[in-house]
This record gives structure tokens, C-alpha cells and sequence, in this order.
């Protein structure tokens, strides 16, 4: 029925259709037309409603292509709990690096400090890879997340050309506002690391009416910057491309050859900033970034402080 409903709204694209004209052709009731409407609203079909007009298909739901992704070993989730606590979960059952995860909507996608990520379907990408850095210790691991955002930021201006900026350590930001995240976990012992599992969140097609009134004024997608849509395989597979060539260097060459990368995108270096950290807070001028990535303050007594965890403003 949802189906037959479809194909009168797509042979109709250039004009609206009426509920009773459909009501009569499939013959069935005009609250049942409604219904299947309002069911196909929420798979993400977005379709407007007119008085006396009836109604019109304006866009059909992006929807991730499955084999696709599968061919590349790439798990596809329709709805999960946090695609990190599934990626965390093939970790301890053993799959290999790489491994990464992906699901069209969350239910509690998580972000830094606790927050809640806001995760709906047919809009954005929520994914995890899973990394084993055998070689490293984990303070040298310190710096994936700033590789992460490295290789994002880089493949959005380079292969997509959007005027994309990187807010250490973890946030991307388009026009000034933030779009993405990264949400790195972590297992291991002192000395070596058994997983990290590495989130990350985008929000790609939402329009500004989408985000829920408490993230309106800060949030982003890139849509709703650059007035393009993206088909969300394509741009997924071009960005997790470039994040595993990414990492594979980092672990071989370390942070040095994603330094300079990360400064020509940072949005911080030169500006006032108000930084928390583990220690509390510190405002000052973000100076620089060490060969770690770690971020370089000059505080108002002028002392020079490296700061290697925290968020700025
Ligand atoms: C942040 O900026 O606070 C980090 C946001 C990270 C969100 C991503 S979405 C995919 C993965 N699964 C989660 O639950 N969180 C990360």
C-alpha cells in the first residue's frame, strides 16, 4: 500500500496530488492515504501538504547503501544504541583493525564529556573504526584524534571544497559552526594499547529546522553552510578512505607529517581562547601547537603553558 502510495506521489513530482484522487484509485480511505503519507514522512521522505492541493513528493530519504559499504567491510547498522559501543564490541570479540561501523540513525549517540550526540536517521554519518596500534604506548597515541580531524578536514577542502576548520582538539567546524566531533575511546594497559575505537559524527544533509531547539543557534550540517546536499556513501567512503591511509602513516611516521595540515585548518592559533582542562581553566593566546599536537598557550602573565587534554571556547 505504502508502496503504491509511492509511485503516485513519484509520477506526480511537478505537482501536488490529492488525498481523495489517491484514496479512490487505490480504494481505500482518505485517513488511511494520511497515515501511509505520515509513515513514509518518517522513513524520510519528505513530502508537503497542501490545503485543497493535496499532497507533493519534495525529496526521497538518502539511504546508505548497503552492499556497498559491505563490500568494503564496512558493518551497516539501520538504528543502534552508539555505533562505538557496537564497534567496542567487536573489538573484545576480536575483529581486526579497521573494522568500522555504521548506522543510519543512533539512539544514544554519545559525544565528549558525557553529552548526548543528536543522531537522526537519513541525514548524517555516525561511524567507528576500530584501530590496534601495536607498536605504539598510549601516550603516543595521544594524537589520533587530531590525525582524525586532520584527514576529515583535508578530504572535505581538498576533494569537496568546503571551507571546513578544525577546533582542537576534536570539533569541526564550517562557517565558524560545528558539524562534526570525534569521540575517541580507549583499551589497554600502561604500556600497550589493546583497541582504541574512534566515532566519529557529521552532520550532512540536516536542515537548520531539523536540530531540536537547544543545538539551533550552534548547530551545523553541511547543508545548511553550503546549500549542497551529499550523497552520504559516496562522501563516507572518499572520508574513511583518507582516515585509514591517515592512520596507517600516523602509526609508521607519528604526528610530524599531520602538523602542518592541522595548522593550516585550525580555527584557534592566534585568538584569545578560554581553555578547560584536567587543572581548570585558563584563558590566554593560543600560541602553537607542539609535535605532539599538543595545544600552546601563552597565558595573561605571559607564561607559556602545553596543554595536552582539554576544549577550548
Ligand atoms: C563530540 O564532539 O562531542 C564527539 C561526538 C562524536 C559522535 C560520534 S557519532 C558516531 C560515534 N558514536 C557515538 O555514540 N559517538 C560517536
Amino acid at each position: 500500500m505504502k508502496k503504491n502510495i509511492l509511485e503516485y506521489l513519484r509520477n506526480n513530482r511537478e505537482s501536488y496530488i490529492s488525498g481523495s484522487y489517491i484514496s479512490r484509485e487505490l480504494g481505500i480511505s482518505r485517513a488511511a492515504v494520511w497515515k501511509q503519507i505520515r509513515r513514509l514522512r518518517r522513513e524520510g521522505f519528505k513530502i508537503s501538504a497542501r490545503p485543497n492541493c493535496g499532497y507533493r513528493l519534495d525529496e526521497e530519504p538518502d539511504h546508505l547503501n548497503r552492499p556497498l559499504l559491505e563490500e568494503h567491510k564496512v558493518y551497516y547498522y539501520p538504528v543502534v544504541d552508539s555505533t562505538n559501543l557496537i564497534a567496542r564490541r567487536l573489538a573484545e570479540d576480536g575483529y581486526p583493525a579497521y573494522t568500522t561501523v555504521i548506522a543510519d540513525e543512533q539512539l544514544q549517540g554519545r559525544g565528549r564529556l558525557g553529552r548526548e550526540w543528536f543522531s537522526p536517521p537519513h541525514s548524517g554519518l555516525w561511524f567507528s573504526i576500530i584501530l590496534r596500534p601495536e607498536m605504539i604506548n598510549p601516550a603516543a597515541a595521544a594524537p589520533v584524534t587530531l590525525v582524525t580531524a586532520a584527514a576529515l578536514a583535508g578530504n572535505l577542502n581538498h576533494t569537496h571544497h568546503l571551507p571546513v576548520k578544525i577546533k582542537w582538539p576534536n570539533d569541526l567546524l564550517i562557517n565558524g559552526k560545528k558539524f562534526g566531533g570525534i569521540l575517541s575511546e580507549i583499551k589497554g594497559e600502561p604500556d600497550r594499547i589493546e583497541y582504541l575505537i574512534m566515532g566519529i559524527g557529521l552532520n550532512i544533509n540536516q536542515q537548520g529546522k531539523d536540530f531540536p531547539q537547544q543545538l539551533k543557534d550552534r548547530a551545523a550540517s553541511l547543508y545548511s553552510e553550503s546549500g549542497q546536499s551529499f550523497n552520504r556513501t559516496t562522501l563516507f567512503l572518499s572520508l574513511w578512505q583518507d582516515l585509514c591511509r591517515a592512520y596507517k602513516l600516523f602509526f609508521k611516521e607519528g604526528f610530524g607529517p599531520f602538523r602542518a595540515q592541522l595548522l593550516a585548518y585550525n580555527s584557534f592559533i592566534g585568538r584569545e581562547v578560554k581553555v578547560t582542562w584536567p587543572e581548570g581553566t585558563l584563558e590566554g593566546l593560543a600560541w602553537d601547537l607542539d609535535h605532539d599536537g599538543a595545544l600552546i598557550v601563552r597565558d595573561k602573565r605571559g607564561e607559556i603553558r602545553t596543554i595536552n587534554y582539554g576544549e577550548i571556547n
